[in-house]
């Protein structure tokens, strides 16, 4: 197998700066060992450019710099769907959450595709009901087409089924999300189901579910999912998180079933905040954990 890395170092999805600092963190983590580790190939592609913050408006409040998140998102999807049509594996580095509107929509361009959504959050706010403005917190939303994204066909993933995506582990959510997610066909498991069944059992069951009659996996992998006691460096921390080896344990079971099945597609690793950090080691996790993801055993 090829993986890809995609670097997307970008900010504007989310309130605190610092997220852009994510990819060089990763790669600075070592990720290229951690990858050959896993007995993978990797083609690093850099970093797709990012303008500055600063220089710029947020634009509408309810959706804070929409347009440059467009102009970001859409040549991610093309990059994802380049990589997919010759045969290799993405691996999005973010950058806020706002960047899975980019992956998503690349993975499923022409395929049908199912999600794992390893988060604290529920991701699924749109403009109109989102509390902050942050389109980190909407691109679950985003790809599904509702609310006002409707209209913004780049956002939207024209694959990906809502009964074929699954959160595992949230913890945290706001009203809307709540009642929204409850409505929808989506398959949600919180912590509590973790602390209940075990991880590895919530996973399996995610993957049957995430898997069912799709051509593949999208999994997108916030580090806020773990408790911040082990990964500080994020901008949304909330306790009562995953902790490493959960962590750990989750991705290798989705290793597992991609050995079987040949059902890992592409990943994202977002929300690792170097500012907000100690010693990187948010980052380290982030690319341990992609070793994990892409097969890397012990023995
Ligand atoms: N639900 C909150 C919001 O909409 C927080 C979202 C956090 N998302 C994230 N990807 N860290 O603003
Ligand atoms: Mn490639
Ligand atoms: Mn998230
Ligand atoms: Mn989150």
């Amino acid at each position: 197998r090829t993986v890809h890395v995609i670097g997307a170092p970008m900010d504007y999805g989310a309130d605190r700066r610092g997220v852009d600092m994510g990819p060089s963190a990763i790669r600075y983590a070592d990720l290229a060992d951690e990858l050959a580790a896993a007995d993978v190939d990797a083609v690093d592609a850099g970093d797709l450019l990012v303008p500055r913050a600063e220089e710029r408006d947020p634009g509408d409040e309810s959706a804070k710099f929409l347009p440059e998140i467009e102009d970001l998102c859409t040549r991610l999807a093309d990059e994802v769907a380049d990589a997919i049509d010759s045969g290799h594996t993405p691996l999005v580095l973010g950058g806020d959450h706002a960047v899975a509107i980019g992956s998503l929509a690349g993975t499923a361009r022409d395929a049908d595709v199912g999600t794992i959504w390893f988060d604290a959050h529920g991701d699924y706010n749109t403009p109109e009901t989102s509390p902050s403005g942050n389109v980190h917190g909407m691109p679950l939303a985003a790809a599904l087409g509702e609310g006002r994204f409707a209209a913004e066909e780049w956002a939207n993933a024209r694959g990906l089924r809502e009964e074929n995506i699954v959160y595992v582990g949230l913890r945290t959510l706001d009203e809307s999300e709540r009642d929204a997610i409850r409505d929808s066909d989506m398959t949600a498991y919180t912590m509590r189901d973790i602390d209940e069944r075990g991880i590895t059992a919530v996973v399996d069951d995610a993957l049957d579910t995430a898997t069912d009659g799709v051509d593949g996996i999208h999994v997108s992998f916030d580090v806020d999912w773990l408790d911040p006691d082990e990964a500080p460096g994020v901008g949304t921390p909330v306790r009562g998180g995953a902790t490493y080896r959960e962590a750990h344990a989750a991705l290798e079971t989705v290793a597992e079933r991609d050995r079987a099945d040949d059902i890992l597609r592409s990943m994202d690793l977002v929300e690792v905040n170097p500012i907000l950090d100690e010693s990187n080691r948010t980052a380290d996790i982030a690319a341990e954990l992609a070793a994990s993801a892409l097969g890397k055993r012990i023995l």
